[in-house]
């Protein structure tokens, strides 16, 4: 099932071969022998343990809460109410910048949504807190709860984060009206949860005015920041530990209310607290893949060319804050069309905020226009592979730019010749298995692009030869430590064995944010430069060095490689690290680096990767059924420094793909608001029988532009897709077109 591909190393990696190698996680058997520390197993000595007590209502107000009795319960120590918090140095409202999430630690008594923390009970043990928030048995005023996209009842306004205004190129409503076919299509997508293993938990103490918070976290040095706003001390005063991280998807990137509150009680009691919220809390506070509405019109001409595609999106968001799935910006990015419209609204609900989830935007946007370009192919009699390739983007389709680089025709030509697309029945419903199960093909394209955050790195050289490399890298499962750790030693020109690689801790070098799909690009920019200015820095020393076979060539005219410097004009003559710094008389050499965006690429050239993916599923003619059986999808998406990382990468997201069309769905009570199945029991994820074969390619692609490693990321690409193709192939298996995800039993009876 797992194919590793290896490749090449490329021409502007300067000094080594770590990267490119399919090394097994070098944090893999501490966690697979629970050997693993995760932050919650943190037990400092005097700790205490704090549980939230949650809204059991979506809207309305707190009118009250049994204090006393909570109080009385043997073992609490304190009960924290929007009466008696002490007071934070910033408002939890406050909005000072778009990603800035507005949150709840208890400034009032009102109620946003269900699973908002209405309380904080502290206690000796995590069962005497358990008992004590249910002892506080809260009465509420109750205001009806406003659910779902119904727009006929709410209004749809437009919104800020996650709803650019849209973009457009040509005149779209003209070229609809001069098209010789149309296709108008509206897809429901269903609220996601990020359902990560390991729940969301911290263990936070307080020494005077420092505070040293344990806590898996997405972007360590930037949540510091914003603790230190909410207490009122310099951001240096905080130090985060995010160590093996139990899964992330975006949802450890954002700060919420119950890590204010949790930090709060451990200031207020001076002892260190551990709150680690319940699979039920996480529905609510800590974000989650918005609901949306996606309209699709498409214009075509008589020969299958685009003409024209509108791509219209309403999103659901809280009642007091701004995030919504940017679903239709996917239709900017994928199929060339003369005229291209997207735009995005929102739908005000009373649920806690949406967030960013694995591939935010595209994973609804992909399924939404995927299926639209299968009706589009549908009505034009054409091979869905073949209308692709007719409206192949040959540039960005809106903004005109050429591409960094662009292999998507070979990852359609790789994937659908493993998958053995070319045999595929044009009409619906033409295949059966032994069985007598209706079998379908669907395809779809995957795209995801490619950002840069800031990061920075440090390097050294030590006298014995080995080196160490540093920076705030995030590893929440996809392996970064492992794939980081190779950039590291070969920008210092040295076997991975050698070099001890320090992440994890926001004392370290900024390591930027673990999402968008950017973290290895812009933390590994970071490494390579800080191991170039380390190997400089040596080169200096041996260069000027007379005692050195190196002298006098200058620093362009050695090379690293294997612990030594080589002579570029005779490769013979080198000198280990260790006996440059030796005879210097110098204990150890040290670099530093940044990585981030150089804008000039970004405004030069479109930044994307890009897949293919190819899907087959099965359906139970009488029950209706589904089963995805065969998935194969090959991706280009410049260098790849760990392919089997990148193919467990790859593998994850098309499983959430398959997810994404089969399976997930929040399904929330409209009478009260609140999600009915808030647990992985009644949650339905996708497991081992659910996506019996699922096979990722990677097609070679050498990026100059995208940044100096050539990186563009495969965190989130794998989704998106893959959901598409998934339904794809269910109307393939029964000529029915479902437009509402993920597909129902219901829907194919
Ligand atoms: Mo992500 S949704 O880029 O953590």
């Amino acid at each position: 099932m797992l194919e590793v591909t290896s490749l090449p190393a490329a021409p502007h990696m300067r000094y080594g071969s770590n990267s490119g190698q399919a090394l097994t996680r070098r944090d893999g058997v501490l966690k697979v022998t629970g050997q693993a520390r995760y932050a919650a197993d943190n037990h400092p000595e005097g700790l205490l343990h704090a549980v939230t007590a949650t809204s059991t209502i979506s809207r309305g107000r707190v009118i009250r809460l049994d204090v006393e009795a909570a109080k009385a319960h043997p073992g609490v120590v304190e009960v924290i109410t929007p009466a008696s918090r002490p007071p934070l140095m910033a408002d939890p409202d406050w909005k000072g910048h778009l990603f800035a999430f507005r949150t709840e630690a208890l400034q009032n008594d009102q109620v946003r949504y269900a699973n908002q923390p209405i309380a904080l009970v502290v206690a000796e043990t995590l069962e005497s807190a358990t008992e004590g928030a249910a002892l506080l048995a809260p009465q509420y005023e109750t205001e009806p709860a406003r659910t779902g996209l119904d727009l006929e009842r709410f209004a749809p306004e437009a919104v800020g984060v996650g709803s650019p205004p849209g973009a457009a190129v040509g005149d779209v409503e003209a070229a609809l009206g001069a098209s010789a076919r149309r296709i108008e299509a509206s897809f429901d997508t269903a609220a996601q949860y990020h359902n990560a293993m390991e729940p969301h938990g911290l263990v936070a103490a307080w020494d005077g005015d420092r505070l040293t918070i344990d806590m898996p976290n997405q972007a360590p040095v930037m949540a510091g920041a914003a603790f230190a706003r909410y207490f009122g001390i310099p951001p240096e005063n905080v130090l985060i530990r995010t160590p093996f991280v139990g899964g992330g998807f975006g949802s450890k990137a954002i700060l919420n209310g119950p890590q204010i509150l949790c930090i709060l009680a451990a200031r207020m009691l001076n002892r260190p607290v551990k709150l680690v919220l319940s699979r039920g809390q996480m529905y609510g506070p800590v974000g989650h893949r918005g609901q949306t509405r996606q309209t699709l019109r498409l214009g075509l001409a008589d020969d299958g060319q685009l003409t024209a595609l509108a791509h219209h999106a309403v999103a659901a968001t809280s009642s007091f804050d701004e995030f919504i799935e940017p679903a239709a910006a996917v239709s900017e990015l994928v199929y060339a069309s003369p005229a291209i419209s997207t735009s995005h609204e929102a739908v005000r609900n009373d649920i806690g905020t949406p967030g960013p989830m694995r591939a935010p935007g595209a994973a609804s946007g992909s399924i939404a226009l995927e299926v639209a370009i299968d009706e589009a192919a549908e009505a034009c009699d054409m091979d869905p592979l073949e209308f692709r390739l007719k409206n192949y983007a040959e540039a960005e389709p809106i903004s005109g730019k050429p591409y960094s680089s662009k292999a998507l025709r070979e990852c359609y030509a790789e994937a659908a010749r493993s998958f053995g697309w070319s045999g595929r029945p044009l009409a619906p419903r033409q295949m059966r298995d032994e069985a007598g199960l209706l079998v379908g093909w669907g395809m779809g394209t995957a795209v995801f692009h490619c950002p840069m955050f800031a990061a920075e790195a440090c390097a050294v050289l030590r006298s014995d030869g080995t080196g160490l490399v540093e920076t705030c890298g995030i590893d929440m499962g996809q392996g970064a430590w492992t794939a980081l750790a190779q950039i590291a030693a070969d920008g210092l020109g040295l076997d991975i064995d050698q070099v001890e690689f320090r992440s994890g801790s926001s004392d370290l070098p900024d390591g930027g944010i673990a999402g968008g799909s950017g973290h290895t690009a812009t933390a590994g920019m970071a490494i390579d430069m800080a191991g170039a200015d380390a190997i400089a820095r040596l080169a200096d020393i041996a260069t000027a060095d007379p005692a050195s076979p190196l002298y006098g060539s200058g620093n362009a005219g050695v090379v690293a490689r294997e612990g030594r410097l080589h002579r570029r004009d005779d490769e013979t003559r080198s000198e280990s690290y260790a006996d440059i710094l030796a005879r210097a008389g110098v204990a150890q050499v040290e670099g530093t680096g940044r990585g981030g965006r150089d804008p000039a690429a970004a405004q030069d050239h479109a930044l994307q990767a890009h897949g293919a993916v190819f899907a087959e599923v099965k359906v139970d003619p009488d029950l209706g059924q589904v089963r995805a059986t065969r998935l194969v999808g090959a991706f280009a998406a410049g260098r790849i420094i760990n392919p089997r990382l990148a193919l467990s990468q790859l593998h994850g997201g098309m499983i959430w793909g398959v997810s994404f069309a089969l399976h997930e769905a929040a399904v929330v009570d409209r009478r009260t608001g609140r999600v009915m199945n808030a647990d992985l029991g009644e949650y339905h994820l996708p497991v081992n029988a659910d996506v019996p074969s699922v096979e990722a390619l990677l097609v070679p692609e050498q990026d100059p532009y995208v940044n100096e490693l050539g990186i563009k990321g495969v965190g989130e690409i794998g989704i998106t897709g893959s959901a598409g193709a998934v339904a794809n192939a269910v109307w393939h298996a029964t000529g029915i077109r479902v437009r509402r995800f993920p597909v129902r039993i219901e829907d194919l009876m």
